[in-house]
């Protein structure tokens, strides 16, 4: 509760249906203490009515750039400096694209460009819109700016449709509001995650490798970071830019990999396995370049070791997430691999559907742990590994506060 004591919160509304939501939002935030002013878009007064926000926030409401007596009152650019976080609910197609784009052509997207305070949006559209390319395109140049994405839920819409698009809860709402004002959900633990693929030499020129390309495991090192933990990396060969604030170990085969986690694992407490392993290598690497003379070659391949269920093993494993991509039956394989390795959650994805997987920016996950399952939305990587952090860390305080009692 006192996260939000005397905290300055201006949230911005846009035009979308969901804007009746963030009535009961404004109230909960005061009713933690927060104080809030709101900035509406013209469109947004289709919705709802300044009066009854002004009513909730205890303060006048800000719709127009080019009002002297406001703005005589407190200006825009001082509105922007005046926030603690900026919260846009509903966050419209529309006012992604302008935020996007860094236009200026209303008060809230004036606001949002001129302020250096953290901006979170909570879209609200119909699923056609969310799914649409440009809106895609926008909200990955948002995640890229470091604007928080919150949401959206997937279900029945205003629309009459169904699908991802629903702006999330109020009550789901204030519980991301709450995490930025605390030190970071996941301060003070120490995360450690491999990612990207391995490669097994054959001879000095070629290898056996996979088509991981490490996005995932790279997005989820920067969720973690991003929620205060301290984070080591250990990847296979990528070209991907560390994070910030990541430690990062770079290895290539899974032997070498092996040996860095467990390097590394001791005094752990989540261990995320995301590399994808190559789960057999040449059993005699050649140190010279093989000629082309035979005109067939055997490769005696033997397993490697699995890391993940190595570090699950142990004797006082970290909590241990793993990885099942699936070309069918998903969530029963991957619930028998979580069990076969003794992991606390696995995250699975179907590799055989058309969109997200191996080498794409987008994916969807089942995540399966005992007795329980979340579906996360087919999404940008690190719009799904926020996602996946969230979740991660919600089993990982229940099974602690199961352990100390
Ligand atoms: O058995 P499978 O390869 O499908 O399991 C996938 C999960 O196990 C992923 O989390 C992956 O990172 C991990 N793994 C591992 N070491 C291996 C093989 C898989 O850590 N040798």
């Amino acid at each position: 509760m006192a996260a939000l004591l005397g905290r300055k919160i201006l949230v911005g509304i846009s035009g979308g249906i969901a804007a009746y939501k963030t009535a009961y939002l404004i109230r909960q935030l005061r009713g933690e203490g927060a104080q809030v002013r709101v900035v509406m878009t013209q469109a947004a007064e289709q919705f709802i009515t300044p009066m009854t926000l002004q009513a909730l926030s205890g303060q006048p409401v800000r719709q127009s750039l080019f009002d002297p007596a406001h703005e005589a009152a407190m200006g825009h650019i001082e509105l922007a400096r005046w926030a603690d976080l900026i919260l846009v609910a509903p966050a419209s197609a529309d006012y992604m694209a302008r935020m996007a784009a860094g236009m200026a052509d209303d008060l809230l997207a004036t606001i949002c460009l001129a302020t250096e305070v953290p901006i979170a949006l909570a879209p609200a559209m119909n699923q056609g819109m969310w799914r649409n390319s440009a809106t895609c395109q926008n909200a990955r140049t948002l995640l890229a700016r470091g604007v928080r994405l919150w949401g959206p839920s997937e279900g029945d819409q205003a629309c009459g449709e169904s699908g991802p698009g629903r702006m999330l809860e109020p009550e789901q709402l204030m519980q991301l509001v709450r995490q930025v004002f605390s030190t970071g959900a996941a301060a003070g633990l120490k995360v450690l995650l491999t990612a990207g693929p391995t490669r097994e030499p054959i001879d000095p020129v070629r290898f056996i490798s996979n088509r991981s390309s490490g996005k995932m495991g790279f997005a989820l090192a920067m969720a973690f970071s991003a929620q205060g933990a301290d984070v080591t990396l250990i990847t296979g060969p990528v070209t991907l830019e560390t994070p910030a604030g990541v430690r990062r170990l770079d290895v290539e085969t899974a032997l070498e990999m092996e040996a860095a986690v467990m390097s590394e694992v001791e005094g752990c407490d989540i261990f995320v396995g995301c590399a994808a392993v190559a789960d057999y290598r040449p059993a005699h690497a050649v140190g010279q370049k093989i000629k082309k003379t035979a005109q067939t070659r055997d490769i005696e391949l033997v397993r490697n070791p699995d890391i993940l269920a190595a570090v699950a093993a142990r004797a006082k494993p970290p909590f241990t997430v793993g990885f099942a991509a699936e070309t069918e039956r998903p969530v029963e394989y991957a619930q028998e691999k979580r069990k076969a390795k003794g992991v606390d959650m696995i995250a699975a994805n179907l590799v055989a559907a058309a969109e997200g997987g191996f080498e794409r920016d987008e994916n969807s996950l089942i995540v399966l742990w005992e007795g329980g399952r979340k579906d996360l939305p087919m999404t940008d990587k690190p719009h799904l590994a926020q996602l996946l952090v969230t979740q991660v860390l919600i089993n990982y305080e229940k099974k602690h506060s199961a352990e100390d009692t």
